[in-house]
């Protein structure tokens, strides 16, 4: 009798793993497990066996209709699921959307200078934004108590040099770059850098604690003027079309010489004067010049061999421009229906 209980068992757990369908199942279940199954007719013969063996034999049949069961329902369950996930699929519907982000227009403006000066020959530079004083004033030409100083005020770290100075800032422009790349990699070079700034100011619509520049310069021998002038007409004709000319006037910078502003005919005016350019006809864009040689010289290069040209773009700005935006602090502000029109 233990024989046949067994046997039943494996019977039927043969016929179950080939089961594909719900009524096969319900034919094993009738088969086997119901009350006319072939275990409950093994288990009617029980009553004419003596005490010991009803019991031991008892048992095993008790055990084995369990282990049966467990796995029936599992087949079951198994087999349900398995009908759900071969419900038909329409093939031709759309697909699911995924959620793109925008790049900020910064970023934007970023990318298009990155691409025209990568296809000029122009390296990218990185440089950090926790800068030291040395990096951003002292080897720029702009030693401690030089007046230059007070028109980049900025955020200043609590710590002290060897000498006890205070000697860590937040970077106020990406011109101190132009010395760490050029120790990098001498002369000749050709190197942009974006990069984020920051200084102490009283923020309104046209200033903002957190900005980004973009800055550049061209070191080799023979480098001059005409060949500056000559990029930066390039990089406005991409900007702001090809019509687009360029005037440079001059201007103070400690770190170049002779220093001037690079001025662009309005794009929305042409020339002729509107509240986009104060009806000058021309936007300031650039500031620029020829590398002084107190900076060609902390760079490690002799200005008696080498010269060369530095720029240097503020990319909000630019921004705003391209996408006629009024505000600087919407850059930074995170709210996403400005965002979203990019
Ligand atoms: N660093 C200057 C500024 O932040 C811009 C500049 C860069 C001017 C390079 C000349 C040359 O205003």
């Amino acid at each position: 009798m233990k024989n046949k209980i067994e046997q039943i068992r494996d019977e039927f757990f043969k016929q179950l793993a080939l089961a594909k369908n719900s009524e096969t199942l319900r034919e094993l279940e009738l088969k086997y497990l119901s009350r006319k199954g072939e275990l409950s007719e093994v288990m009617h013969g029980l009553k004419d066996l003596s005490m010991e063996l009803k019991k031991e034999v008892g048992e095993l049949a008790n055990t084995v209709k369990g282990e049966m069961q467990t796995k029936f329902d599992e087949m079951s369950k198994n087999l349900e699921n398995y009908g759900k996930k071969s419900e038909f699929i329409d093939v031709s519907l759309p697909g699911e959307k995924f959620a793109n982000g925008h790049l900020n227009p910064m970023t934007l403006a970023q990318n298009e200078l990155e691409d025209l000066f990568t296809s000029l020959g122009f390296m990218i530079g990185d440089g950090p934004e926790l800068e030291s004083d040395y990096y951003n004033f002292t080897a720029l030409n702009i030693p401690p108590y030089h007046p230059a100083r007070d028109m980049q005020d900025t955020f200043y770290i609590d710590s002290k040099n060897k000498e006890g100075q205070r000697d860590l800032l937040m970077r106020t422009q990406t011109s101190p770059v132009q010395i760490r790349m050029m120790q990098k990699y001498g002369a000749p070079l050709k190197v942009v850098i974006p990069g984020r700034c920051f200084r102490c100011e009283a923020t309104d619509a046209r200033h903002e604690h957190t900005f980004y520049q973009l800055e550049g310069i061209m070191v080799g021998k023979d480098i001059n003027f005409a060949n500056l002038k000559s990029i930066l007409e390039l990089v406005g004709k991409k900007l702001f079309g090809p019509s687009t000319e360029l005037r440079m006037r001059p201007k103070f910078y400690p770190f170049v010489e002779p220093g001037n502003n690079g001025e662009y005919t309005c794009f929305l005016c042409k020339g002729k004067g509107c509240r986009v350019c104060k009806h000058t006809g021309w936007l300031e864009i650039v500031g620029a010049g020829l590398i002084h040689p107190d900076v060609l010289r902390a760079g490690g290069l002799d200005p008696e061999v080498y010269s060369g040209f530095a720029f240097g773009f503020g990319l909000n700005r630019l921004a705003m421009l391209k996408y006629n935006i009024t505000d600087v602090r919407l850059f930074n502000s995170g709210d996403i229906k400005f965002l979203e029109q990019f």
